[in-house]
């Protein structure tokens, strides 16, 4: 039997080339290796914690689904699904934060980010405590409780490989840490996922270099929807270090080295190739030869995208024939869980 990998994608908006590269390329390779039964979702659940109004949640589900078939993922060799359709995630997330101490949760990178959003980057820096906590009493409990629905995502398919970006880690880890707290309590039935980098794990931002590229920050995004014109437009704005040498120095010159990371992974070729190619050139000679890369790696997938965009009725079977399998698949674990903690007998 082939290992079980899983994955979602929270359905809040536009996919960026950090989503691309960190995650659903990976996704797609992972599929077409034949070397695992993959499971892909729409985290729709997850998407609830930022309180997006219904019409825009359905749409960006939607839009979601059609992303996923369009960058590769295909419904012959991987179960697409929507998490929301998948109840007994909800007993086990029940059953895990029973065995969360609220503390462990308040402390997890991304709720403070979630939470922070609202303020300015130098306001989140120099927080008080005492702020944070006013802030925190206010914040919805979804987002708290996030990482417990993230763990049950996780356990509940026997997953022994999860692909993520650098952002999941701690999420990640905090899986493994609740697995093994529930198997010494009750028996050894979950097993400790293992997370997948790629080796573009933290995109950062056309706009910072100290920040990840991020749907909530869209002005430093690439998204794979931009046009041509767009693309072009945001990587001539993209910031520079100083000195004019096109040269990969993460330490010295983090803008440039994330614009060659994309050049090198788009392009297929060596950072030694880049560098040697624009070794006496600027840095305009270098963003126009890589937005000429982004603009026509992009154009197959979204050639796809306006074909499946008319396809709605087409796009929802697959979901729902995915969700089907996703159900037929964690059945029988969820009552091996229940027996386990007692609560069938
Ligand atoms: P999200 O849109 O938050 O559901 O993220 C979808 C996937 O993209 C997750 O696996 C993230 O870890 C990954 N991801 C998000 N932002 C970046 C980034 N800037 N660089 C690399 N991976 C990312
Ligand atoms: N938290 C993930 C993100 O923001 C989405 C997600 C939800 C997920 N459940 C998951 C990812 C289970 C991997 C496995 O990107």
């Amino acid at each position: 039997m082939r290992p079980v990998l899983i994955s979602g994608v929270q359905p809040t908006g536009k996919l960026h080339i950090g989503n691309y590269l960190g995650a659903l390329k990976n996704f797609v390779d992972l599929q077409n290796s034949g070397r695992y039964e993959c499971y892909f979702f729409i985290a729709d659940l997850h998407a609830l914690t930022q309180t997006p109004n219904s019409k825009d949640l359905s749409r960006n589900i939607l839009n979601l689904a059609i992303d996923f078939l369009a960058t590769g993922l295909n419904p012959d060799k991987s179960v697409i699904f929507q998490q929301s359709q998948i109840k007994f995630v909800q007993e086990l997330k029940w059953i895990l934060s029973t065995l969360t101490p609220v503390s462990e949760l308040l402390r997890m990178t991304a709720f403070k980010e979630k939470v922070l959003q609202p303020l300015k980057y130098s306001e989140r820096e120099k927080i008080t405590k005492e702020k944070f906590e006013k802030i925190i009493e206010k914040s919805n409990f979804g987002l708290a409780e996030y990482p417990v629905l993230m763990a049950a995502d996780i356990l509940l398919y026997d997953a022994q490989f999860v692909p993520v970006g650098e952002d999941q880690l701690q999420h990640l880890e905090f899986t493994r840490t609740l697995a093994r707290k529930f198997n010494k309590k009750f028996g050894k039935i979950l097993i400790e996922p293992k997370p997948l980098l790629t080796d573009v794990p933290r995109l950062m931002s056309l706009d910072d270099p100290t920040k990840k590229m991020s749907k909530s920050q869209p002005s430093g995004c690439l998204f794979l929807d931009d046009s041509p014109k767009e693309i072009y437009k945001k990587l001539q704005k993209a910031v520079t270090d100083s000195g004019k040498e096109i040269k990969y120095d993460q330490k010295n010159k983090p803008a440039i080295s994330n614009l060659i990371k994309i050049y090198q992974v788009l392009s297929g070729q060596t950072v030694k190739n880049i560098e040697n190619k624009f070794k006496n050139k600027g840095y305009g000679d270098f963003k126009r030869d890589l937005a000429k890369i982004v603009v026509k790696y992009l154009a197959p997938f979204q050639k796809k995208k306006k074909q499946l965009s008319g396809q709605q009725s087409k796009i929802k079977k697959i979901i729902e024939a995915g969700n089907k399998k996703a159900n037929q698949k964690v059945e029988k674990k969820m009552e091996i869980i229940k027996k386990k903690v007692g609560l069938i007998f």
